[in-house]
């Protein structure tokens, strides 16, 4: 269980904000999983640029469950007190100020990580942004810009002054990308040096890394994003296997087929018969990655355009595979 603000969180498993991935179709899934909290894909401090498909889309929490976590980028700390009081207006709970990931710049300033450098923007977007809104606001970060230069422990003091209410820390630099692993030591450091709540995040992909890193960081929550990419399930399985140190069983095939063409059904439903079975390709490629195959499947699948085309051969597929497991067992 943790706190942020006035909301509790039953499962300490978090889905953390990807762009182009944690759109809300994918956001509810993980929820229905057993995710805790969802973050939104991080929407530009520039307003003027809302009027886009793309972020209209991202602005869009219709029947999202609560609390609704929406997250902003941008190097303006007026601009991003701006944006986070238009986000509340549109019903956003929490707001999550992304310094975390390599963000393009906004308005010629930098944004994401690269604010790390500065600790004096991040302090005066950090207490811009929490006087701007009545909901709580959490930071999502990197240990640093570069390993010379990894200031998270004074990011996280600066974040605590600030009236920040939770602290989400992926183990890497700026400069690290994705390259390496995901380091813990600053993340125990973090935890010790600050009150409010901090959520661990870096290659977390299974129940017990996910025990075994709450145990060594002392954090109140995992946050998982690629590990969650074709896999939502594995929300519950941290989640019961945190609760009873227990493993819960794989999904069966059918369970898969279930949770995928309901999920096809939804990204359909929110992009449209055109944009919604291009964005579907690479989650079905993520579900199918380990099955039996799916190499040859995926090619001719990527070729079709149609919704209802794309669904019944994401069925077939899966009715092959369970005969074929039927007839072995
Ligand atoms: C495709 C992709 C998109 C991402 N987009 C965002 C984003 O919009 N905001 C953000 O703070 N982090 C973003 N991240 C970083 C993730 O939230 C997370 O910190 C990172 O993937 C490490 O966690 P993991 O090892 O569990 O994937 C993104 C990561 C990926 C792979």
């Amino acid at each position: 269980m943790f706190q942020i603000g006035p909301y509790t969180f039953d499962s300490q498993v978090i889905l953390a904000p990807m762009a182009g991935i944690t759109d809300r179709p994918f956001r509810h899934l993980c929820r229905e999983l057993g995710a805790g909290l969802v973050v939104s894909e991080v929407v530009t401090a520039d307003s003027t640029l809302w009027t886009s498909r793309k972020s209209q889309l991202r602005l869009d929490h219709q029947g999202e469950a609560e609390p609704i976590a929406v997250q902003i980028a941008g190097g303006d700390a007026q601009m991003m007190a701006e944006a986070a009081r238009l986000n509340v207006d549109n019903g956003a709970q929490i707001i999550d100020i992304n310094m975390g990931c390599p963000a393009k710049k906004v308005c010629k300033k930098a944004a994401g990580s690269a604010l790390l450098k500065d600790e004096q923007l991040v302090a005066e977007i950090l207490h811009a942004v929490v006087n701007a809104v009545a909901v709580p606001v959490t930071l999502k970060f990197r240990t640093g810009w570069s390993l010379e230069a990894r200031n998270a422990l004074q990011v996280a003091r600066i974040a605590e002054d600030a009236g920040v209410s939770a602290l989400a820390l992926h183990g890497r630099t700026r400069a690290c990308a994705f390259r390496g692993k995901a380091e813990y030591d600053t993340i125990a450091a973090v935890v010790q040096s600050v009150a409010i709540p901090v959520f661990c995040n870096g290659d977390i992909d299974s129940p017990t890394k996910a025990q075994e890193v709450l145990h060594y960081t002392g954090a109140q929550a995992v946050m998982i994003g690629r590990a969650a990419q074709g896999r939502p399930w594995i929300f519950r399985e941290i989640d019961h296997y945190l609760r009873t140190g227990e493993h819960l069983p794989e999904p069966s095939l059918t369970e898969i087929r279930d949770i995928l063409c309901s999920h096809l059904r939804e990204l359909y439903g929110f992009y449209g018969e055109f944009m919604g079975p291009r964005i579907a390709r690479k989650h079905v490629s993520w579900y199918l990655q380990t099955l039996t195959g799916s190499k040859a499947f995926r090619v001719q699948f990527n070729r079709i355009e149609n919704a209802e085309e794309q669904h019944a051969s994401v069925q077939h597929f899966f009715e092959r595979l369970i005969t074929n497991e039927e007839i072995a067992a």
